[in-house]
């Protein structure tokens, strides 16, 4: 996807900084702009800013520094209620005194809206959600996953243009967990509403975004699509959170053009494509993927191949995960296909192993 202009942008965060304390910064430099109908997830540890974000966009605090802007327009200074946004939180908090139908009319009672046209509104978000049948139910006579759906309905009954959703689906065991993400996709898809979720549960991000925003330390680290987020993380850190990575430490020996040259500290040499190193002699991180990985490679009279020691061999059915010490890394996991022709290892051996270097990354030490 193209990077959305700023200017054309239905949310836009223009160098958003937030204190609580007037000291410390909790977002540092938040610049993201999303076109309209996007489903965006912020993915981050705990305390990286991802609901200060969503809070400062609903409009329950305020931007230290920066705008935000609405369809194009400044938002600082108009209050929650008038913004015009959806929100689903983890915990729902229906009214349990009320039924369902009650609970979803109420917000537009409050505003004043005429009976008829209530009704109306409320019966066609409850079929959004597939909940039509249930108005009459007080929320204690739903399942946890219909609870939900109802908090969703809620969020969609003013017609928001913009649903923001934090941890919604935090409260749910597995199985009602993914068959939501599922919904919610396929809702926000139908409607072409515009989402913003917060989630530090990767699968679920990568499951249902169109791009994502890897959240540390008050800053986005990477924002890309989850493929691209998976195939080509731009520093150690989002190496590290995406799904699982081996890394190597050394220093860069030789670097020019898309390859570079990493000495690795128990002296091994390799090839890798330079990505967040710069100049000769820094240190480095280089990050490989463990289904990238290959036992006994044929890649050519260039290629180096690496010693390990096989610490741990699984049988996981569709796939083998091998466990090796390989330069100085204990923990280094190569995923193999369950195939017929598919060596099996036993603990002690030592075996050689490589990797293309286009598909070994050579990121920032830190
Ligand atoms: N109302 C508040 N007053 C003071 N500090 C706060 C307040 N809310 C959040 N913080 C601090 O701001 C930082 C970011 O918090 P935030 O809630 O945005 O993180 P988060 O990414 O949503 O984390 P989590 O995944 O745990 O929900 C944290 O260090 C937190 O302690
Ligand atoms: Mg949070």
């Amino acid at each position: 996807m193209a990077q959305t202009a700023e200017n054309d942008a239905f949310v836009a965060f223009e160098r958003v900084q937030k204190s609580y304390d007037g000291e410390s910064l909790v977002v540092k430099d938040l610049n993201l702009a999303m076109p309209k109908g996007e489903f965006l997830t912020m993915l981050g540890p705990s305390g990286s800013g991802k609901t200060t974000c969503l809070m400062m966009l609903a409009g329950f605090e305020t931007a230290t520094h920066g705008e935000i802007k609405l369809d194009g327009r400044p938002i600082n200074n108009i209050p929650p209620h008038k913004r015009g946004i959806g929100m689903v939180f983890q915990n729902y908090a229906l009214f349990p005194h009320m039924s369902v139908a009650e609970n979803l009319s109420f917000p537009l009672e409050v505003r004043k809206m005429p009976k008829a046209e209530r009704e109306k509104k409320v019966q066609r978000a409850l079929e959004m959600v597939q909940m039509g049948q249930f108005g009459g139910r007080r929320p204690a006579q739903l399942s946890g996953g219909q609870q939900q759906r109802i908090a969703l309905a809620r969020a969609l009954v003013f017609e928001a243009e913009l649903v923001l959703m934090d941890e919604p689906l935090g409260a749910l065991d597995k199985q009602l967990r993914e068959h939501m993400q599922f919904e919610i996709k396929r809702i926000a898809d139908e409607l072409g509403i515009t989402v913003v979720y917060v989630t530090h549960d990767q699968t679920e991000a990568l499951t249902m975004s169109d791009r994502v925003a890897v959240f540390d330390d008050g800053r986005i680290q990477q924002l890309a699509p989850p493929d691209e987020l998976y195939e080509a993380p731009q520093n150690s850190f989002v190496a590290q959170f995406i799904g699982e990575n081996n890394t190597l430490e050394g220093v860069v020996e030789e670097i020019g053009g898309n390859r570079c040259t990493v000495k690795l500290d128990n002296g091994n040499v390799i090839d890798a494509m330079p990505v967040n190193v710069a100049r000769k002699g820094e240190r480095t991180r280089v990050s490989i993927r463990p289904e990238r990985v290959e036992f006994n490679p044929d890649l050519g009279p260039e290629a180096h191949t690496l010693d390990a020691q096989v610490r741990e061999f699984i049988y996981m059915g569709d796939v083998f995960r091998t466990r090796l010490s390989v330069a100085g890394n204990d923990e280094f996991i190569v995923k193999t296909r369950n195939r017929a022709d598919q060596v099996r290892f036993a603990p002690g051996e030592t075996v050689k192993i490589g990797w293309k270097a286009e598909d070994c990354r050579a990121l920032d030490a830190s």
